[in-house]
């Protein structure tokens, strides 16, 4: 079938379940489903990383249909973050995650200033966590022992684009600066030779020195967790889009490179490329954030690479839409078989976020594009 009488297709049956879905969920901030219906975070833990993505979906859908209740609630997910934003323990290296397809994404829409106040405040907390001797902005918050002060991780790259908005919403170098030193960081320690990249690396936290590297929410150290990967090659996209730095469009390159070699045969990705080969677990996750960062790579490269990269998201969106897409309206998720971390208790359930990218995706396929990031 065409490619865009496909996409198109995959958006009609989107717009047809969302509206179900949200309409019977206006209330919550889903994670994940239970038996089929989504959880309610806003009352489990508000300051969990992901929960700006039902926001994203609905300013998506938003934006796909003008569907009034999509902007109402998005509002409402945003107006309920601010429990957030005042528990110092809640905000950290993923305050873009919770506040640009959010705050940022109302402010961009609508000019709500309040909006603005918010993502700004998310963004000089992101850029207070950065560590001027190491370069580095710190990863999670930890118990205050000082354990994890040195932490960086990969996933840290999506949400730079909030420092990339704040310098040019106020005008001030400063934000910039920092999030493009992480990023020269993340180019020298987190990415190795072959393209595939670290989870966490640990400096010291008072010298600046490099210490070591682990293999996080991946099976091992020296191993490459897919969703890392998927990380870092939409966000050096990103970086490159906000900065236009050659070596940010290099390294999405080299880092997609590595990504697309290593796709299994079925069009699918596993959790961690280099788990055992008898191990099956799969991440679709880590396949549809792939796939929506290799169309914004696409976006920058001549017109032979443009191929590689959009062939290769194609490939995998429909790999997914094929296998992996649950379609029932009765279901509240889309995607099925995501995993949060290799070593969890559960493996291969629904996440919001691998909703999320997947919209967006098909989204940019069907040119209905609106730009979070
Ligand atoms: N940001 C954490 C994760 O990707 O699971």
């Amino acid at each position: 079938m065409d490619e865009l009488i496909w996409a198109e297709k995959v958006s009609e049956k989107i717009k047809k379940k969302v509206e179900l879905v949200a309409e019977r969920n206006k209330n919550k901030i889903p994670y994940t489903t239970k038996d089929g219906s989504f959880d309610d975070m806003s009352q489990g833990n508000i300051c969990w990383w992901t929960n700006g993505f039902w926001g994203g979906i609905m300013w998506q859908l938003y934006h796909g249909t003008k569907n009034e209740m999509f902007r109402e609630i998005a509002e409402e997910n945003e107006k309920k973050l601010d429990q957030n934003l005042m528990e110092p323990q809640g905000l950290d290296h993923d305050n873009g995650f919770k506040w640009l397809p959010t705050a940022v994404a109302n402010y961009r829409l609508t000019g709500n200033l309040k909006s603005r106040s918010r993502g700004l405040l998310a963004a000089n907390n992101l850029a207070g966590r950065f560590n001027p001797v190491g370069s580095f902005i710190r990863a999670w918050n930890g118990d205050d022992d000082g354990r994890v002060a040195g932490w960086a991780i990969i996933d840290c790259m999506m949400n730079l684009p909030l420092l990339y908005w704040a310098s040019k919403e106020i005008n001030d170098p400063r934000f910039m600066q920092i999030a493009t030193i992480h990023a020269d960081t993340a180019v020298k320690y987190f990415v190795r030779e072959d393209g595939s990249v670290n989870h966490i690396v640990e400096f010291n936290p008072a010298t600046g020195e490099f210490v070591k590297t682990y293999g996080g929410q991946g099976y091992g150290e020296g191993s490459c967790w897919t969703r890392g990967q998927a990380w870092a090659l939409y966000g050096f996209a990103l970086s490159y889009k906000h900065t236009k730095k050659k070596l940010y469009l290099d390294t999405a390159k080299k880092v997609a490179n590595y990504f697309i070699e290593h796709i299994w045969e079925n069009g699918l990705v596993p959790v961690d490329f280099c788990q055992p080969k008898d191990c099956s677990l799969e991440d679709s996750t880590a396949a549809v954030i792939a796939a929506s960062g290799m169309l914004e790579i696409e976006k920058s490269v001549s017109k032979e690479e443009k191929k590689i990269y959009h062939e290769a998201a194609i490939g995998l969106l429909q790999a997914l839409e094929k296998e992996r897409c649950n379609w029932d309206d009765n279901i509240d998720n889309i995607l099925e078989k995501c995993t949060a971390a290799f070593h969890d208790k559960e493996h291969e359930f629904s996440i919001i976020y691998g909703d999320y990218f997947f919209i967006e995706a098909i989204w940019k396929l069907t040119g209905q594009e609106l730009f979070l990031w």
